[in-house]
C-alpha cells in the first residue's frame, strides 16, 4: 500500500480516548490527518463520550479497540486498519496507566502491568508499523514519556523506569528508521490537567503547581501542540529527540 498523500495522513493514536490522547486526535485532524484512535474496548461510558465529543470531524476521527499489552492484538489491528482505512503514515502512543506505590510495598503484579502497557505497548505497536513506513520512506513516531521518567519520583519506580524506557526505545528507533523517511521522537509532559493528575492527593497536587515556574498544570493542548510539530512532514530533522513539556518544571540541556 502506498503512503497517502500529506492532506489525508492517518495517524493512530493509542490511549486515543483519554485526556492527553483525546486532544492530539482533534489536532490532528485539525491538521488535515486522519485520525484511529485506539484504547480499551472496555471502556464502555468513555468511548461514548469521545464519539459525542468528536462528533464535528466525522469519519476524520474514527475509534478501533485494542489492548496495546497484546502484541497480537496490536498486529491485527495494524493489519486491519491498512486494508480497510489506509497505510499507517503517523503513529503516537499515549496509552499509558499507573500503579504507584513504594517499592517496599510494590508487588511483581504492579509492576508488570504497568511495563505491558506503558514500555511492551509501545514496542507492540511501533513493531507493527516500522516495516510498513521504512519500506514507504515516511512515518513519524511520536510515543509519550513523562517528566518522572526523567527524574523519577517518589512511588513511581515502576512509570519511572517504563517511561525513561520509551525514551531509550525511541532513540534506538530513530537510528535504525533515520534514513528511511521514519522519525521517532518523545514528548516528555510534565504534569496535566487530566484525570490521571486529579487522582493525586489535593495538597500533593497543590505542592507540585507552586513548583512549576509557568505557575499551572499543562493542558492537553500544550501537549497536542508538540505531538502536532513532531508529526508534520517537514518535521523530517528532528528525529531521536525527547520535547518536554512541562512549564519549566524540569530544565535540562
Ligand atoms: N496526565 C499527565 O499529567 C501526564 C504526565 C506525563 C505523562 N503522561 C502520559 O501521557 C499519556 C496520556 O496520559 P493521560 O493523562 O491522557 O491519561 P489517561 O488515563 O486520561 O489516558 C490514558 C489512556 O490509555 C488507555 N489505556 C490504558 N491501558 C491501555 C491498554 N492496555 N490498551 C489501550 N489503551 C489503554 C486508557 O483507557 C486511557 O484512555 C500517558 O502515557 C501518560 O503516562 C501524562
Amino acid at each position: 500500500m502506498t503512503s497517502s498523500t500529506s492532506a489525508s495522513r492517518l495517524a493512530v493514536v493509542t490511549g486515543g480516548i483519554g485526556g492527553i490522547g483525546t486532544e492530539i486526535c482533534m489536532r490532528l485532524a485539525d491538521a488535515g490527518r486522519r485520525v484511529i484512535a485506539v484504547d480499551l474496548a472496555t471502556r464502555g461510558e468513555r468511548i461514548e463520550a469521545f464519539r459525542e465529543q468528536v462528533a464535528a470531524y466525522g469519519s476524520a476521527i474514527r475509534f478501533e479497540p485494542c489492548d496495546v499489552s497484546d502484541f497480537k492484538a496490536c498486529g491485527g489491528l495494524i493489519d486491519h486498519v491498512e486494508r480497510n482505512i489506509g497505510a499507517v503514515d503517523i503513529l503516537v502512543n499515549a496509552a499509558g496507566i499507573t500503579r504507584d506505590t513504594s517499592l517496599r510495598k510494590m508487588d511483581p503484579q504492579h509492576w508488570h502491568d504497568l511495563m505491558r502497557v506503558n514500555l511492551d505497548g509501545v514496542f507492540n505497536t511501533c513493531r507493527h508499523v516500522i516495516e510498513g513506513m521504512t519500506s514507504r520512506h515516511f512515518g513519524r513516531i511520536v510515543n509519550l514519556s513523562s517528566v518522572n521518567g526523567q527524574t523519577g519520583q517518589f512511588g513511581q519506580t515502576n512509570y519511572s523506569a517504563a517511561k525513561a524506557g520509551v525514551h531509550g526505545f525511541s532513540m534506538a528507533l530513530a537510528r535504525e528508521a533515520a534514513r528511511k523517511g521514519v522519525t521517532v521522537n518523545t514528548v516528555s509532559p510534565g504534569y496535566c490537567d487530566t484525570p490521571m493528575v486529579a487522582a493525586v492527593p489535593q495538597e500533593i497536587r497543590q505542592q507540585i503547581i507552586a513548583d512549576i515556574p509557568v505557575g499551572r498544570l499543562g493542558m492537553p493542548a500544550d501537549i497536542a501542540r508538540a505531538v502536532v510539530f513532531l508529526t508534520a512532514d517537514d518535521a523530517s530533522y528532528i528525529t531521536g529527540a525527547n520535547l518536554p513539556v512541562n512549564g519549566g518544571y524540569f530544565m535540562s540541556f
